[in-house]
């Protein structure tokens, strides 16, 4: 679209009104930025969810018109300037559609907050624990926890060492921020559950685990603190469509009850939750997937 306000408006559904210094564009993109290939930071002009936003709740946004409808997590939101923040990776279709929108441009929809928001409290001692992408949640979550008073510790993983990102963000909010790589190309070479693993092996104890990313990694998190009974949640990134209760396309299995991820999530207590059953419903469309991706592809060359 280019950033030209005139023909955003002449796509009819974009809505702006006029203040004393000129238009204002909803769900207008104010800032982007890469923060490691691939993931994508955008800022967007949203007031009433940055009035309602609280940690642990989501949006969902269509790109364009005929676009998906994709969850991204609240990373931040700014009540006084009116804008929330979302960090993404471009893994398929939608997502490449959002990160080729730029400052100016304005995404089609956006709905929220939506989701229950995270139990924040006071703890003790809190460890925090982000895989990928997600560590963009995790940083929001530390920064709460500290708020709240928590000791906290860490711990960010990615497949190499560009991908960690909001690491100096991190130093400043937690207490002991420790890294792993895929590849050991920084810090610790294996996952954060490994580490998580020996921290607990050598007797350190904490009250509090949260974790958010890939479901192998919260997975094996919740396996690793099992034993010693440690509080563990994690936030699910279940296939979303309404994101209202209404579809049921969410529903994961938690403690033996069908729970909507939208509605009842999406952060629950991971020794509850039966990861096996969310991975195999996460990789139902694979192949539908694929197309789409070949589709928007075609449509960048052409
Ligand atoms: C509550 C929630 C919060 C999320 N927050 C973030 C975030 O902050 N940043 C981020 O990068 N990603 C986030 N995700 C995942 C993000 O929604 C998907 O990456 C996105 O929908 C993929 O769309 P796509 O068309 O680009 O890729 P697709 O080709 O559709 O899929 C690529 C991969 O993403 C998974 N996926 C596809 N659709 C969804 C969906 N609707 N929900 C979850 N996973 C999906 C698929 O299993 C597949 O592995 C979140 C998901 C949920 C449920
Ligand atoms: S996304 Fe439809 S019920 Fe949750």
């Amino acid at each position: 679209m280019g950033g030209n306000p005139r023909k955003m408006l002449s796509a009819g559904s974009l809505r702006a009104s006029i203040r004393g210094d000129g238009l204002i564009m909803e769900n207008e993109i104010t800032f982007k930025d890469e923060l490691a290939p691939g993931v994508k930071l955008i800022k967007v002009r949203a007031p009433l969810i940055a009035k309602k936003a609280r940690s642990g709740q989501f949006v969902i946004l269509r790109a364009s018109e005929d676009g998906e409808r994709i969850p991204l997590t609240l990373i931040d939101w700014d009540p006084k300037e009116g804008t929330i923040t979302l960090v993404f990776r471009e893994v398929g279709a939608s997502t490449k559609e959002l990160g080729r929108l730029e400052v100016g441009d304005a995404i089609h929809d956006l709905v929220g907050p939506l989701g229950r928001p995270g139990e924040v409290a006071f703890y003790g001692r809190a460890c925090v624990i982000g895989g990928g992408v997600a560590i963009a949640a995790a940083y929001e979550r530390a920064k709460s926890l500290k708020e709240a008073g928590n000791s906290l510790t860490a711990i960010i993983g990615a497949r190499t060492a560009g991908q960690l990102i909001f690491k100096d963000q991190l130093r400043k909010v937690v207490d002991r921020l420790y890294t792993t790589t895929d590849d050991g190309s920084e810090g610790v070479k294996g996952s954060p559950s490994d580490l998580l693993r020996s921290l607990l092996e050598s007797g350190e104890r904490f009250d509090l685990v949260f974790a958010v990313g890939p479901e192998a990694l919260m997975k094996s998190v919740s396996e690793a603190t099992r034993p010693y009974n440690i509080k563990t949640i994690v936030s699910l990134n279940s296939l979303m469509v309404d994101g209202t209760g209404m579809c049921g396309c969410c529903r994961v299995t938690v403690g033996g009850r069908t729970m909507f991820t939208c509605v009842d999530g999406p952060e629950f207590d991971a020794h509850l939750v039966d990861f096996d059953e969310l991975m195999a419903r996460l990789r139902m469309y694979e192949e539908e997937e694929r197309l789409a991706l070949k589709v928007v592809g075609r449509r960048c060359r052409g």
